[in-house]
């Protein structure tokens, strides 16, 4: 049984009302055909096994008088909430499994940045990284990435390594080990702090020659071996997981791989997850050719047909509601499979659902509230940080379509030359409301962002060009 089957189960039994044998009459809730979609009764795959765990904990719920209101509501549209049935990343998961096993062996495992436009899942299955590498022992470091300078990097850095070495190895039972790393945190803060501007809250001396260069990738590899050594001591593992790492400077991504490249080869139990935006893979400048040896890019992505249908009913299930087959067709065809879509469109339609089973008149009668919502928060957020330039580069875009877009076709469309747009796409780029799949093109960070900028901005208005002001590139 793999841990997420076990997870569902256990989170099957606590959603069970009352405990009941199956009939048939409950399992009749759930439309033959979806029944067949979902793969019930076929031994193979983890979707057929997960479809029957909710199918089991549904016969045991009290389905009579199923409630579908506002309380019992099991979708999460929220960022990194972990949705109640947590579909289609079982290969991810099991390979972070493999992967802190291996190191715990001391033996080499190539880490993973996931990759994937937003909201797909990325930040929800570094929290399960991070549950499963708790649950193994091994001591987590999580980070979320900002536009900081390599200073205040170095400060947020030291102040979680430094908690995760006092969880390691508490500081009334140190020993030379422990010392000694902690001898070499405190260089690696300090060099945060030679201006005197960071009050570095450590009384412990800092170890001389060690993280103590004053570049970055040499300090964090110091660090970063000597808390290994640490770990691996305490037969503990170490991992640090790093979100929206498209937001890492250059040096600070190539310090993480070179520190990370050193704890491979000496093969200590540490690794380094992250998860960002598509263009990440690109990132890595000159650490390049380590990366592509130390890490997997896998791509997080919209769910297929068949996982989003279990991403719908499996929630609904352990309430005791079903959704009828027309309702799910419906409900794919508004969502194409994207996580945050699902969630977001499932909690509107429960919001309108009176009883089960949901059917496709709820999905439609929901289908405004859902969009309304989508227009409103997760797309207009990124489009209210826009100037008046960086709105029409996006619309401009819009108007060529969803794929990715060749800057010369947008400049073309927007009546300018590429090179005067450069600075603008290089912003939106750098703002993460675009990534770039191949060189010379564009491409959109959010799902669908093209039909809501056709929507919003009705009209593709350039501002005439600007002279260019010192402190205001976007403007020409
Ligand atoms: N495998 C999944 N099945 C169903 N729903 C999911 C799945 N993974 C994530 N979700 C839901 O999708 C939404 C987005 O998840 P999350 O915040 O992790 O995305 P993200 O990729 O980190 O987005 P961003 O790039 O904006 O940070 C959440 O509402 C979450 O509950
Ligand atoms: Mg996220």
């Amino acid at each position: 049984m793999t841990r997420k089957t076990r997870a569902c189960r256990t989170r099957a039994r606590n959603g069970v009302a009352t405990a009941r044998a199956a009939n048939s009459a409950r399992l009749g809730i759930i439309p033959p055909p979806l029944r067949d979609r979902l793969g019930f009764g076929q031994s193979t795959g983890r979707l057929g096994s997960l479809t029957q765990v909710y199918l089991l904990a549904v016969n045991r719920v009290q389905v009579q008088n199923p409630r579908v209101d506002a309380v019992t509501n099991p979708y999460t549209p929220n960022a990194g909430a972990t949705p109640e049935a947590l579909i289609g990343r079982d290969e991810l998961l099991d390979s972070f499994d493999i992967l802190l096993r291996r190191l715990e062996r001391g033996r080499a495992e190539q880490s993973m940045i996931l990759t994937g436009l937003r909201g797909v899942g990325k930040t929800v299955l570094l929290g399960e990284f991070a549950r499963l590498a708790l649950a193994a022992k091994w001591e987590v470091v999580e980070l979320e990435a900002m536009k900081h300078d390599d200073k205040r990097f170095r400060q947020v850095l030291f102040s979680q390594l430094r908690s995760a070495l006092l969880r390691i190895s508490p500081r009334a039972r140190w020993n030379d080990r422990a010392r000694r790393a902690a001898g070499v945190l405190s260089s690696f803060g300090l060099t945060a702090s030679t201006d005197g501007s960071v009050a570095v809250t450590w009384d412990i001396e800092p170890l001389e020659g060690a993280g103590d260069h004053g570049e970055l990738a040499l300090d964090l590899t110091d660090v970063l071996v000597s808390l290994g050594e640490l770990a691996a001591d305490h037969g503990h593992g170490f991992v640090l997981l790093v979100d929206e790492v498209q937001f890492l400077g250059e040096r600070q991504l190539e310090a993480v791989i070179q520190a990370i490249h050193r704890t491979v080869q000496l093969r200590l139990p540490i690794t380094f997850v992250g998860a960002g935006l598509p263009q990440i893979a690109e990132l890595a400048g000159d650490a390049k050719s380590y990366a592509e040896r130390l890490f997997r890019f896998p791509e997080v992505g919209s769910l297929e047909r068949s996982e989003a249908d279990l991403a719908f009913s499996s929630p609904a299930l352990a309430e005791g509601v079903g959704w009828e087959a027309d309702a799910l067709d419906a409900a794919y065809a508004l969502t194409q499979g994207y996580p945050y879509f699902i969630q977001e469109l499932g909690y509107q339609v429960w919001s309108v659902a009176q009883a089960s089973p949901i059917t496709a008149a709820d999905v439609a009668v929901a289908r405004e509230a859902y969009e309304s919502k989508l227009d409103g928060s997760f797309f207009r957020v990124r489009l209210d940080r826009t100037t008046p330039l960086q709105t029409a580069y996006l619309r401009a875009m819009a108007e060529l379509g969803p794929e990715p877009q060749k800057a010369s076709e947008v400049a073309k469309l927007m009546g300018r030359e590429s090179t005067q747009l450069g600075p603008t796409r290089a912003e939106l780029i750098d703002m993460g409301l675009l990534f770039t799949p191949v060189h010379g093109y564009a491409a959109f960070t959010v799902p669908d962002f093209d039909r809501f900028m056709l929507r919003a901005v009705p009209e593709l208005v350039v501002p005439p060009p600007r002279h260019r002001k010192k402190d205001s590139p976007s403007d020409e």
